[in-house]
Order: C-alpha cells, then sequence, then structure tokens
C-alpha cells in the first residue's frame, strides 16, 4: 500500500472538511472528535466538490445539491448506503497526515432511473403543438381580465380551430415551483439537465413547462404583461429556471430544442414594448428557438397612461388587435411547420451554430 504525506496535521484540523489531492485525485479530508477521515473529493451525482462541504453530523454534505456521504466510509446518507464514494485509509506519523494514494473501497452508483424529462427530445407524428405560456399573476380566487392573457387565447383558439393545431395553455401562476436556486452560480456543472431542484423536489411544477418546451410543442407562444419596463416577475421566474435548457449548449454542445418557433404577445399599460420584446427574442433565442417574420404582437398606451382600466377597454374592444393575435399565431405555426416538413436540422454543434452567428454579427 503506497502512503501519501498531505502535510502537517494542523493543517486539517482548522475546519470540519479541506479539500486534498494526491496526483489528480481530489479528497475530501475531515476531522472531527479527534479522528481523520478521508474519502474521494468527487460527488457522484454531478461531480460536486465534497471537499468543499461541510459536516452534517459525520456526513459530508456536497456543496453543490447537498447529497450526503460518511466522511469515514463513503457511504451514502441512509437511504442511499448503495451508492458510495471511495474511502481512503488515513494514518498519523510524526505529526504528518498521511492518506493512501489508491481508494480502499471502489465507486458505487446505484443504476437510479432516469428522470423522464431526461429522455431525447424525438418530435412526435403528428399536427403542429402550440402551448401558449402566460406569465400573468393574479390572485386566483379573484380572477381579472389580463390583456396579454386575453390575447394568447385568442391565438390559440384560432391555432386549435383555423390552423388545425393541438393547443395547450399553462398560466405559469397555477404552478407551483420553485425560483432557481443559484446552482450556476456554483459552477456550470451544478446547473443540470433536468434542472437539479426537478430532480430532487417531485413537487415541483416547473416539470410541466419543460414538458411543454422540450418534448412537446412545436410553437411557443409567450405573453407577458409588461411590469415596471420588464416582463413580469413570473416571466423572470420561469426564465431563471430555464437556465439549465441553455446551459446544456455550454457544457455539453447538446441542443434540448431544435426546430421550434417562439412568438410572443407584450401588452401594458406603460411603455417599453421595444426593451421587452427585445429581452425575449434575445433568451429565447439562446435557448435554440427560431422565430417568424415579425416574432410579436405588442400594445401599450405609453407612459403616462395611468387609467389602467382603458387598456383593459381598449384591447377587448380592439379588432386590429385581436387580428394581431390570430396573425402572429398563423405566422409562428406557418414557421414550425417549415421547421417540420423540411426537417431543417444542420447536423452542427450548438457552440459551432453561436460562435457562427457571434462572427456573422462582428462581421457586420
Ligand atoms: S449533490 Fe454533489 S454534485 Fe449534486
Amino acid at each position: 500500500m503506497q502512503w501519501h504525506d498531505l502535510g502537517p496535521v494542523e493543517e486539517f484540523q482548522k475546519a470540519p472538511v479541506t479539500e486534498a489531492r494526491v496526483g489528480r485525485t481530489l479528497l475530501a479530508v475531515t476531522w472531527k472528535d479527534g479522528a481523520f477521515g478521508a474519502v474521494s473529493g468527487v460527488c457522484n451525482h454531478a461531480g460536486g466538490p465534497l471537499g468543499q462541504g461541510r459536516l452534517d453530523g459525520d456526513f459530508i454534505q456536497c456543496p453543490w445539491h447537498g447529497y450526503k456521504f460518511h466522511r469515514l466510509t463513503g457511504e451514502g446518507e441512509p437511504g442511499f448506503e448503495d451508492d458510495k464514494v471511495p474511502r481512503h485509509d488515513v494514518k498519523v506519523e510524526h505529526g504528518h497526515l498521511y492518506v493512501t494514494a489508491e481508494p480502499i473501497t471502489p465507486r458505487r452508483k446505484k443504476p437510479h432511473a432516469p428522470h423522464p424529462l431526461a429522455r431525447t427530445p424525438v418530435r412526435k407524428e403528428g399536427p403542429i403543438r402550440v402551448v401558449g405560456i402566460s406569465t400573468t399573476n393574479m390572485d386566483p380566487a379573484n380572477p381579472r381580465y389580463s390583456t396579454s392573457e386575453a390575447l394568447l387565447e385568442i391565438a390559440l383558439e384560432h391555432s386549435r380551430t383555423t390552423l388545425a393545431c393541438e393547443t395547450r395553455i399553462i398560466r405559469l401562476r397555477d404552478l407551483k415551483f420553485r425560483a432557481c436556486e443559484g446552482y450556476y452560480s456554483k459552477n456550470a456543472h451544478a446547473c443540470t439537465w433536468p434542472c437539479s431542484i426537478t430532480e430532487m423536489d417531485d413537487a415541483d411544477e416547473m416539470t410541466e413547462v419543460y414538458e411543454a418546451l422540450i418534448h412537446w410543442s412545436d410553437v411557443a407562444l409567450v405573453a407577458t404583461p409588461i411590469r415596471w419596463g420588464a416582463a413580469s416577475s413570473l416571466f423572470f421566474k420561469m426564465a431563471e429556471r430555464l437556465n439549465c435548457v441553455q446551459n446544456q449548449i455550454t457544457i455539453k454542445d447538446r441542443v434540448l430544442i431544435r426546430n421550434k418557433v417562439a412568438a410572443f404577445i407584450v401588452t401594458g399599460g406603460q411603455d417599453n414594448v421595444q426593451a421587452v420584446a427585445g429581452h425575449l427574442l434575445l433568451f429565447f433565442s439562446e435557448l435554440g428557438f427560431d422565430f417568424p417574420q415579425f416574432p410579436f404582437v405588442a400594445h401599450s398606451r405609453g407612459w403616462s397612461a395611468e387609467d389602467m382600466e382603458k387598456n383593459v377597454e381598449y384591447v377587448m374592444r380592439s379588432e386590429e388587435l385581436r387580428t394581431g393575435a390570430m396573425e402572429l399565431a398563423g405566422r409562428a405555426v406557418d414557421a414550425a411547420r417549415q421547421l417540420v416538413d423540411r426537417g431543417r436540422i444542420v447536423d452542427r454543434t450548438a457552440r459551432g451554430g453561436r460562435k457562427a452567428h457571434h462572427i456573422e454579427l462582428r462581421a457586420r
């Protein structure tokens, strides 16, 4: 057995968990109740740095998503003992801490059924499918008229009855889903697909949005009010949770959204249509969506229009907006048909595509 000198023991008595390295092997060295322990510093879940975690009793809690492994045996927390990270032997000699260069026990990953969302997106045969996402918030017990949602419903109705599409509507306010907890800010690889929250929390209902956008729809019609010059807070809550979709491109060159079209409905009592629409276009383009010509309809009566009830009246009466919503649906569905019919997938990686896009922009 080959022993490796990690250095003076005092260095490892300063904190309950210390990250150490033996050659290319990362270790999580622990110090508790007068005893050292050493296990692999690489978490079984998504490779998180266990050596940067903290102790919960005798378990090291991974700093990325909180999975726990016993500091001495490497076993997963109770209920997950079949999952195990490698254990290294330790000894103290002449004031120095030594670990075995090779692990004493192997890594064991209990086969877990993949999350249903993790399947490869494959378009099922059938009519064009349109999902409408309303990002309007309101008290469900006392509903009110939402101009953006009303136009979205008109667009969906038109898609169903005239354009022969399948449709569904998701009202974000009806879903109970957690805000993004910022795993990406720890490390790009900590932001996983499916989302770490989705994997860990069966009750989280963002699954409905993921399922519709990634696996079901050809067209996403997204409706938002303007709130202080920006899209609604529910839109941003959803957008932050969609970071994991874009992040697959960043870390794996894996494009989950292909041959899909997004279009937008933006209405507000006050102005900033261009900024809101611009933001939506940027965000959905980074997810991988295509756009129809003239990809949004919008309405605002301007900064000084504080008489909000008149907006509702205006939108309710406006034949132009009604027609505009239907035509938007028509353009989006046409674009989706072309993408689906042509099966237009250029075999390119997203990163290549994005690079080319940025180079093209620079060249202009
Ligand atoms: S809990 Fe360790 S990587 Fe997810």
